[in-house]
């Protein structure tokens, strides 16, 4: 059985996510940035940040894959790459979620490749408990501890990233009549 326990509501995602765009927008000024959108988890929180940053931006899309369940192989793998020609730009890497720092660092190692002018990481959820790499993040929405969370992009087996809410995942034994 799953239960689900909100841990952060739609307004006071709303409103991190505006801070944030303010923040981004007040430090890039007119300088151009390339969001660089990790799906699929980051999908929605790309949506709703692009229109909270004033400055020139364009986007592209990276596809990355670690995790089975709620549980990370440990092993990261792109499995779709950049469209953009992104050297000498500002780039700014928009993860849902940063767990053991894997994705994110295995994800600037490869961006640092195309000899961009600038990386920077923004997260809306941070697992800072979890970390096994230390990734400098320059943007973090919120600190959350070790729970498997879904809801905003994020999923469990595919499921639930169409919530406008982040919940905890509780899966329960399934106590149902067996044979
Ligand atoms: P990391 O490589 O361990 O930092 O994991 C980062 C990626 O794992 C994120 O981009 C998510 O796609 C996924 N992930 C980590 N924690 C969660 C979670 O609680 N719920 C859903 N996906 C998660
Ligand atoms: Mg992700």
């Amino acid at each position: 059985m799953k239960k689900f326990n909100i841990l952060l509501t739609k307004d006071q995602i709303q409103k991190k996510v505006r801070e944030l765009g303010a923040r981004i927008s007040s430090d890039y000024g007119d300088e151009k940035i390339v969001l660089v959108c990790n799906l699929k988890g980051a999908f929605i929180f790309l949506a709703d940040l692009c229109r909270y940053v004033t400055a020139p931006i364009s986007i592209d899309f990276i596809a990355t894959t670690s995790y089975k369940g709620t549980k990370t192989t440990g092993y990261v793998r792109i499995i779709k790459d950049l469209k953009m020609d992104v050297r000498g730009k500002n780039l700014l890497i928009v993860e849902d979620i940063i767990d053991t720092g894997l994705t994110v660092d295995y994800i600037i190692n490869y961006l640092k490749l195309h000899k961009p002018k600038s990386i920077k990481v923004c997260t809306l959820l941070d697992k800072r408990c979890m970390r096994k790499v230390d990734v400098g993040i320059d943007y973090i929405g919120f600190e959350v501890g070790d729970q498997f969370l879904i809801g905003y992009g994020l999923d469990y087996n595919e499921r639930y990233r169409e919530m406008d809410s982040i919940a905890e995942l509780i899966v329960e034994r399934d106590t149902g009549d067996k044979q």
